[in-house]
This record gives C-alpha cells, structure tokens and sequence, in this order.
C-alpha cells in the first residue's frame, strides 16, 4: 500500500513537471484539457507573433541562436541548449509543481487553503496586478529592438535574444492567467497588451521607466541590472500570493530572471573591466583622456548608475501606500522573503521608518508598516543592489584606481512618492529648484554622454572578438568557449 502511494505521488509528480512540447503551445497546464482555453490562446498565439516580428529583436527572422528552453520546472530544466532560429522559439505556460496543502501564510486570510481561483472581492485588484506586470515584459523587448545591430561581441548578441525571448514568455506567463481567470475582462486586457507601445505617445506601456529608450548597450545593461531587479522583488513579492496559480508562474518566472540580470551586472562590471584596463595601460585619469582611448570614463559610468537607480526606484510606487497595503492584508502580494521574516504576518500594529524631506532637511518619519510595504521593497531591493556596486568596486581597487561607484540617495532625481518633484542631490541634500537646474546636469547623462557612448558601439560578431570599450566575459554560456558560434547567420 505505502508504495502504491509512493508510486501515485512520482505519477502527478513527473506529469506537473514536465513540458508539453508536442503541443501547439507547450506547457505543463495541461491545456488540452480545457477545449475554450486552448482555443482563446491559440487565438492570441498568431497576434503575438506579429507582435515579436513587429516589435521584437530587428532582423532576426534568418538567424539560429544558441538558446536555453525550459524542458521542465525543476531545478535542472534549463539543461537544454541549443540552436533555434528565432521566430520559432517554443514560447509556453510554465508553472511550478501545486502544492496541495500550500497556505496563505499573511494578511487576513492567514491559514487558509491558497487560492485555486480568484475570489470575486480581489478580482479587479488581481487583475491589475497581472496586467501591471505583464506589460513590462513585451515593453522592454520594444526598448531592446535595436540593439543587435550595435553588439560588441556575439557572445553579447547571444545573451540579449536569450533575454528577449524570456521576456515574450513572461508575457505568456501573465496572458495566460488573465485568459484562464478572468474571462472576457482578461482577454480584453491579454490583446491590450500587445497594442500599448514602448514610448508610443497616445498607447504607451504602463510606467515610466519601461518608455525610456535603451538606445546603446550600457543602457542595457544598466537596465537589465537595475530595473530586470525590480522585476524579481515584485516577482518574489507576487509568489507569496494567496493566489496560487499567480504564486506558481511567478516562481517559474523568476529562474529567468535570475540569469537577465547577471547579464547586466557582468555586462557593467566587463566595460568597467576595460576601462580601468585602459586608464592603468596609459596612466590615465582625466576623462576625456580616457575617452579617448575608446572607452567609457567613471566619471560617465557613475551618471548611468544614478539615471538607471533613480528611474527603477519609481517603479516601486509611493513609500506609503493605502494599495499596497490592501494588497497585503487581502493576500494578493506578500513581502520580499514572507516566509523568512519572524513576525505575525498581519503588521497591524508595526511600524516602519520611510525618509521624507521636510523643512529643507531629510528626516526618518516611523508610518505604519502595512502603508510602507512599497518602501520595505525598495529597501529590500537597495541592498541587493548595494551588494552588487560593491562587487563591481573590487575592480578599480584591484588597478588601484582610487574611483568608487556609488549609489544616488533614494530622493535623488525621483518623479514618484514622497520625493516626486522634489530637488535632492546624489548626497542627499535637498535643494533649490535653481541650485538643482544648475548642479545636476554634472549628475545625470546628457546628450553629449549619449552621444558619446554611442559612438564606441560598433557591431563585433566575429566569434571570440569583443569591442574595445568592454573585457570579454570570464566564461562562455553553458561551459562553452568564448569563441564559440553562438549566433549563426544564414
Ligand atoms: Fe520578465
Ligand atoms: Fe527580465
């Protein structure tokens, strides 16, 4: 008896697991169980389509690239690599294994059974959660379109369609929800999707950050570093979720995740890399000096870093929140790490310290903790970062180059919350708007620092080469060489 049940458990273990690929939609959902489902996505499969040829990676339609595909949830699911041409990536519904006896472990549903469906009293507040996230994911294939045609290396060029094609399939993740959930309300808003427009003027993508144009690579890498981080704090804060199917995709989303923002993080620390290289090599310090070596100054670096922080800083919304706080006491989206934090899971009678300016000085103001869950986010997000700039400051230490990067204080150049349309600088001063027009352009990239950038970007896709203005990685993708063809052009 106890190995029949043993042998059941493996069963629905490996069909959960598993991906269908033998399906017009792989997926491990089993959709060919539910005919009107499987018929309303195979609907919006063409539309999206044309929405990856229209908007996605330009020019891709011929090549063969060296990709990942799920094959299935578990750990070692991203076994698989191998050549695909582009337009015919399987892009599919992939959710973690259910949990039968999973719990809603915060807000006032703490204890009871996850959610299965969506509860009528949250079903607009789910929506726009999902329609919220899932319109970042299509926005920043748009930001990224161009960027092939300037990649400094093919290894490069290999690891932005691997993040493109991730991120159309994080628009699936979330389509799929809205079809499966929300009827017609959630198709309506799963085709709305494929219309809004990064940076269109009449039908632009939802926030801010993602209408910013990526134009060059170290904008790029700035933002799948800084804001693709964003996208995993909001991800891990959604797979708390009382809604357990929102829990499961999510959960499966952020394994993507993981892997954009290595890209960003070592794509900044690799022009960083060079750049010191080439100030040691020429005992350079001034930056136009550097500059002229074909490479881009710290000095430059570090007002990327504080355009790039500052933006995805918005994309946390205002430090106190009466949404997210209903947001947390109704289950929809957790904390960062719920799971790990040793409290009641209720908040009701904590508080949390939230900066504010006032009276021309930036004060810790203590606000009731279920109003500052966006703040705590952020907070959570800021050290993650903060880890990260210092990782990338080994490297001028190890040349001996006495520059260090440093993160912005957090009302630095902000459009939203309590610093919206306030002047503070890097350092945290809170200035006049005169004293602000005139010191902050040293602060923030100008036309000339874009200009500049984008004259270093060339296209380099001979296997093994890499621009002069970035090192080469320190190991190829998957244990391949370097130098391997990891894009093929036919
Ligand atoms: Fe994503
Ligand atoms: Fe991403």
């Amino acid at each position: 008896m106890g190995s029949e049940c043993k042998h059941m458990a493996d069963t629905s273990d490996v069909t959960q697991h598993a991906i269908d690929y033998s399906q017009r939609i792989p997926n491990n959902v089993d959709l060919a169980t539910d005919r009107s489902l499987q018929r309303a996505l195979e609907r919006w499969q063409p539309a999206f389509l044309n929405w990856w040829n229209e908007t996605g990676p330009a020019n891709t339609a011929a090549l063969e690239v060296y990709l990942r595909t799920a094959v299935s949830v578990d750990r070692d699911g991203w076994a698989n690599f191998g050549y695909v041409r582009m337009p015919e990536y399987r892009w599919g519904i992939f959710l973690t294994l259910r949990d039968e006896d999973r719990k809603i472990h915060f807000g006032d549903h703490k204890g009871e059974p996850a959610w299965q469906d969506v509860p009528g009293e949250y079903r607009s507040a789910l929506r726009r959660i999902i329609v919220t996230q899932g319109d970042t994911e299509p926005a920043s294939v748009e930001q990224q379109r161009l960027l092939g045609a300037t990649c400094p290396s093919m290894y490069d060029l290999r690891n932005l369609f691997q993040v493109n094609v991730e991120e159309g399939r994080h628009l699936w993740a979330m389509v799929y929800l809205l079809h499966r959930y929300f009827g017609r309300d959630g198709r309506e808003e799963a085709e709305a999707l494929l219309q809004r427009r990064s940076g269109d003027l009449n039908n632009p993508r939802i926030l801010t950050a993602f209408n910013e144009k990526t134009s060059h690579w170290l904008a790029y890498y700035m933002f799948t570093f800084f804001t693709d981080r964003d996208g995993k704090f909001q991800l891990a804060a959604l797979a708390e979720s009382a809604f357990d199917p929102l829990a499961r995709t999510t959960k499966f989303m952020l394994t993507e995740e993981a892997h954009h923002m290595f890209i960003g993080e070592s794509g900044v620390a690799r022009a960083l890399q060079r750049t010191c290289e080439v100030m040691r090599e020429y005992n350079l310090t001034d930056p136009m000096q550097v500059r002229g070596q074909g490479v881009i100054d710290l000095e430059t670096l570090q007002r990327f870093v504080n355009f790039h922080y500052s933006v995805t800083l918005d994309l946390f919304g205002s430090e106190i929140s009466s949404n997210a706080a209903s947001y947390y006491t109704g289950g929809l989206k957790g904390r960062y790490a719920e799971g790990n934090i040793g409290d009641d899971h209720a908040l009701a009678s904590d508080f949390y310290s939230v900066p504010e300016s006032q009276d021309g000085k930036i004060v810790n103001r203590e606000v009731p903790a279920l109003t500052a869950l966006n703040a705590r986010l952020r907070d959570d997000y800021l050290r993650e970062i903060q880890a990260g700039v210092d990782r990338w400051n080994r490297i001028p230490q190890k040349f001996g180059i006495p520059f260090r990067l440093t993160l912005p204080h957090v009302g630095f150049h902000r459009k939203i919350g309590s610093f919206g349309g306030q002047h503070i600088s890097p350092d945290g001063r809170v200035l006049s708007k005169d004293d602000w027009e005139s010191e902050s352009p040293a602060w923030l990239p100008s036309e000339d620092d874009h200009a500049f950038v984008s004259s270093l970007m060339g296209r380099v896709i001979e296997p093994g080469k890499f621009a002069n203005w970035i090192a080469p990685p320190a190991r190829g993708v998957n244990n391949q060489p370097i130098q391997f063809e990891y894009v093929r052009f036919n």
